[in-house]
């Protein structure tokens, strides 16, 4: 295998980042500096090291995550218990989240030790598509709707969004419908709500930038409430797991995703 193919394969990093630091002499094979990504090393055999730590190669693996509302998406973090942290059965040494969700924000979330994999998902190029389900204080009329479909303005000097798709479930009152939504782990702001307008929705992103489902319904005069991500390209959250639980991917899923979603 290509030395470069090897370290992308692991948490060092992409492999655009990992031919720089081969090409910056941080790797050593047989504690040998190699400077050239394609060189080919025996995996089985070889001793790979980046900045003098010796790199170990699991084999690729790709979790699906339910991550709940409260929770980090990092590898550690001081304050907060981070999505790491549920995978307690294993090594996760070389494990990292593929993208992100806010603290507030559950739902479908991958980790894998593939940097490969996690450049074709989250590359804005990549135009993969991200599924929320929502719900958030305020109305949306057509116009606002097509606005947000074609491409909004969610900060000065940023462009404008990729095109979206909305589909509003339901629109109502609070005090109508806080039944529905009390089935959900929402965020319990602090204003009179019972006769707030509310609306139950979804919406379909290609890009991540942060915060972006929360900003482009607020810059639409719209509260997001509640989100939860629930596909990524063909692949949808598994019903079965709970919030916390992860499972590993199957094959076929992780092949979809790779061949564009
Ligand atoms: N958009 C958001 O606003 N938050 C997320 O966590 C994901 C998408």
């Amino acid at each position: 295998m290509r030395l470069d193919k090897y370290l992308s394969e692991t948490s060092v990093g992409r492999r655009k980042e990992v031919r720089i630091y081969i090409k910056e002499g941080k790797v050593r094979v047989n504690n040998e500096v190699v400077l050239i990504p394609a060189q080919e090393i025996d995996e089985e055999n070889d001793r790979i090291e980046y900045l003098g730590q010796e790199v170990v190669h699991n084999g690729k693996q790709y979790y699906m995550f339910y991550k709940p509302r409260g929770c980090i998406t990092a590898r550690k973090d001081q304050k907060h218990k981070t999505v790491l942290d549920y995978f307690t059965e294993m090594n996760t040494d070389s494990l990292f989240p593929v993208g992100r969700l806010d603290k507030d924000t559950e739902g479908l979330l991958f980790l894998t030790n593939d940097g490969e994999f996690n450049h074709q998902l989250m590359y804005p190029d990549q135009h993969v598509e991200k599924n929320y389900y929502f719900w958030a204080f305020g109305t949306l009329n057509q116009e606002q709707i097509s606005q947000l479909e074609s491409g909004i303005c969610i900060r000065e000097n940023e462009p404008v969004t990729k095109p979206a798709k909305i589909e509003i479930m339901r629109t109502g009152l609070y005090c109508d419908l806080k039944r529905e939504l009390q089935e959900f782990d929402y965020e319990k702001i602090e204003i009179n709500k019972q006769n707030q307008s509310i609306l139950e929705g979804r919406i379909t992103i290609s890009e991540g930038r942060k915060h972006q489902v929360r900003r482009m319904l607020r810059a639409s005069g719209c509260y997001v409430v509640y989100l939860k991500r629930i596909s990524i390209g063909t692949v949808g959250l598994d019903e079965t797991l709970q919030k916390g639980q992860y499972r590993e991917m199957t094959r076929e899923e992780v092949t979809r995703l790779k061949n564009g979603g």
